[in-house]
């Protein structure tokens, strides 16, 4: 006799008496859909990633130098603005924000520390759009001898590394801990003349630091 044939048996209603194969078949099909279930929700609700970022757009409308001697005594003159985007890659955990401060340095020096980001609450797969524009005239840059070199060097380019950095705090909805996040983007930068048509920026990756910490 057939498997089916025992199952429906064409009466209708519930099982007929043969049926325990059956209803073993049938467990064992729950048990491997509730075992996936159980895997799917862990990795939904159980699982924290942090966030993912890429630096979009940036440009640098001038960055110059008044190098001093001794070389931490230099002086910058400068205009960035910056447009860094986030992901949260978590399927259905929101995440919460403290406010970002931004820091732009140049051969490891800061620079800036000027700017900062209010705090705000971001939507599971969503992606946020943050943007910063950094202004300053003669201000101290703690330069190294071959930095000042460095610099030069670049300067003669017309072409820039510049780091920007985001130091924040931030909270994975439903969990309680609250973890320090770093986001660095290294931009390339070329200087442009904003009477001349913009350069291209190169859309770069930025790397996440995270804080060894229980939850986060
Ligand atoms: C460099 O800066 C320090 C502290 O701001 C100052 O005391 C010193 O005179 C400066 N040196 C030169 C050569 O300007
Ligand atoms: C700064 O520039 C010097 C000279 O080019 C280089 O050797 C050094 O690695 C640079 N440091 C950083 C942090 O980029
Ligand atoms: C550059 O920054 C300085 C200082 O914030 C500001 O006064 C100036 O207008 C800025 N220039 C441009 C072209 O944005
Ligand atoms: C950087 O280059 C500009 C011209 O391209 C020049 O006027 C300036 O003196 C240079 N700065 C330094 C510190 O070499």
């Amino acid at each position: 006799m057939a498997f089916w044939e025992g199952w429906c048996g064409g009466k209708g209603d519930g099982c007929c008496d043969d049926c325990s194969w059956t209803q073993l078949a049938i467990w064992a099909a729950a048990i491997v859909v509730v075992g996936g279930l159980i895997t799917v929700l862990v990795l939904a609700f159980g699982v924290v990633f942090p966030p993912k970022a890429t630096a979009d757009d940036a440009v640098l409308q001038r960055f110059a130098l008044a190098p001093a001697d001794p070389a931490s005594n230099s002086t910058i003159s400068f205009n960035v603005t910056a447009t860094v985007s986030l992901r949260n890659p978590n399927m259905y955990r929101a995440i919460e924000y403290g406010a970002l401060a931004v820091t732009f340095s140049f051969n490891g020096t800061r620079f800036d520390d000027s700017a900062s980001v209010p705090g705000f609450k971001h939507k599971a797969r969503k992606t946020a759009t943050l943007s910063v524009r950094v202004g300053g005239v003669g201000k101290p840059i703690k330069l190294t001898r071959p930095g000042v070199g460095e610099f030069r060097a670049e300067n003669d380019t017309g072409s820039f590394g510049v780091e920007m950095r985001l130091d924040t705090v931030l909270q994975y909805k439903g969990r309680s801990a609250k973890c320090p996040l770093v986001v660095v983007c290294p931009l390339q930068l070329q200087l442009v003349d904003p009477d001349v048509a913009a350069t291209a920026f190169q859309r770069t990756k930025c790397t996440i630091l995270r804080a060894k910490k229980s939850g986060c």
